[in-house]
């Protein structure tokens, strides 16, 4: 089992999440971050540090986004320390459809 980042992250990227992972699963995308479902064990301590809730435990409802976060936790940087959200996170927090809307492959910096 895993937790997985879901597309109310995307545009946000509030990174409280990073600084409590016992494994440093997670990974860092231009503008969302992700867990590796391969190094997460499932303690689910980041969940309730996510200002927008974007952290889900695994179902069935989230087998594409797991498959996404998987990809791109093996394309991106690692990041293991909380950072600004990005500039217009207030405004996007409660945007719906952000993947289709906003994702972006580029690796975080
Ligand atoms: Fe890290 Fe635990 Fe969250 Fe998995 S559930 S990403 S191991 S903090
Ligand atoms: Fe994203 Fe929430 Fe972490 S917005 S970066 S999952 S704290």
């Amino acid at each position: 089992m895993t937790f997985v980042v879901t597309e109310s992250c995307i545009k946000c990227k509030y990174s409280d999440c990073v600084e409590v992972c016992p494994v440093d699963c997670f990974y860092e995308g231009k503008n969302m971050i992700v867990i590796n479902p391969d190094e997460c064990i499932d303690c689910g301590v980041c969940e309730p540090e996510c200002p927008v809730e974007a952290i889900k435990p695994e179902s069935e409802d989230l087998i594409e986004m797991i498959e996404v976060n998987r990809k791109y936790a093996n394309a991106w940087p690692k990041i293991t320390e909380k950072k600004e959200p990005l500039t217009d996170a207030e405004q996007y927090k409660n945007e719906s459809d952000k993947f289709k809307k906003h994702f972006d492959p580029s690796p975080g910096s």
